[in-house]
């Protein structure tokens, strides 16, 4: 029939399509909004905790039981991760293991069934190849992938979900804030914390980001670019800002909070860390004082969406602290390092990158 035959035909054009080598995505302006692409990854677990091999369908909503743990109680965790293409075509992850590991500590802590590390990096793997065209080209950004872990099985009263689905979806993105790559304007929230000893603060749970968006709307409203949050137990030290890690720069010496359970152990955190070891700098782990912003030179921020992103004041009560930009040396010799692994054009000398 004519409708079987236009079935057939969108098939093989959707086919043909999904055959080049880019999808129809204007690359010059990305920024860190949804781009919806072919298709997304998913398994669930039976009750054994055990997850089934997954598949692959095409990207578009899911439907939930009303009753499940992640709309009801809140058992959800995210990840971000991001696939480059080189200069060589290679399409490269960046450290996925150590998301799988983030992923498993998290759902321990949220009394949530995981997927194993191989079968995470599986995933993530499979929702790349499959969504290859949107990887965007060299030098203009990433496909971030989003891996989810949530239960989906249904609970009346508070209890841990029967049954949990991991997802993965990916979107092309370029800078995550609007500033693109201008300096960040950071403002310090004094009422609302991230985050508090005991609580989640350590790990990826969705509901560690609901509680700041409306400090966040605040700040943004006044011409701020995003929120740096104070500890809860004393309000003195700095922890993080909404969806990054924070660094101070001190002449050789690199300041960032420890990761103590209220900071979320970020793998570019990590990651910048170890370059800078590599090249000299001290490096601090410890509690950052909120009056010790005065004193640094530089301050960056770091994230997977985020990048290594330099900021250009912090304003605490009524003072506002500028720092180097344009001339930040650490931050930008420190971003270029890791963006270079990233990229494949640095060779990875640590296994930190996976070809896929
Ligand atoms: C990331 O950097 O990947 C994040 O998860 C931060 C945010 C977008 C939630």
């Amino acid at each position: 029939t004519k409708a079987a035959a236009s079935v057939v035909e969108e098939h093989i054009s959707r086919a043909e399509r999904e055959d080049e080598e880019y999808a129809d995505v204007d690359w010059d302006n990305l920024g860190f909004s949804l781009v919806r692409t072919d298709y997304m990854f998913a398994t669930k677990s039976s009750s054994d905790g055990n997850f089934d091999q997954g598949y692959l369908s095409r990207y578009g909503n899911i439907e939930l039981n009303p009753a499940a743990g992640i709309l009801n109680y809140g058992q959800g965790l995210i990840e971000g991760l991001k696939a480059y293409r080189g200069e060589d075509g290679r399409v490269l992850l960046f450290r996925p293991d150590l998301n799988a590991m983030r992923m498993k500590m998290g759902a321990e802590r949220m009394c949530m069934h995981s997927p194993s590390v191989q079968h995470f990096i599986e995933g993530v793997k499979q929702t790349v190849l499959a969504n290859r065209r949107w990887v965007p080209p060299p030098g203009k950004g990433s496909l971030y992938l989003r891996p989810l872990l949530f239960g989906s099985g249904a609970s009346l009263g508070v209890a841990a979900a029967p049954e949990y689905t991991f997802l993965v979806f990916g979107s092309p993105v370029q800078n995550y804030f609007k500033e693109g790559t201008a300096a960040l304007n950071l403002y310090v929230e004094e009422v609302v914390p991230r985050a508090y000893l005991g609580g989640t603060g350590g790990v990826k749970a969705i509901s560690n980001y609901g509680p700041v968006l409306e400090a966040m709307r605040r700040a943004k409203s006044r011409g701020f670019s995003d929120v740096l949050y104070l500890d809860a137990e004393t309000g003195k030290n700095i922890e993080e800002v909404s969806a990054s890690n924070i660094f101070l720069v001190k002449g050789n010496t690199i300041v960032t909070p420890a990761t103590n359970g209220t900071i979320l152990g970020g793998i570019t955190r990590k990651s910048v860390i170890e370059i800078a070891l590599d090249l000299g700098y001290k490096v601090e782990e410890r509690s950052v004082a909120v009056e010790e912003l005065k004193d640094a030179r530089e301050v960056f921020c770091t994230g997977t969406a985020t990048g290594v992103a330099s900021v250009g004041s912090i304003t605490f009560q009524n003072t506002r602290t500028e720092y180097k930009v344009g001339d930040a040396l650490v931050t930008q010799q420190l971003r270029s390092i890791l963006v270079g692994i990233q990229t494949g054009s640095i060779q990875d000398t640590k296994d930190w990158v996976l070809e896929i």
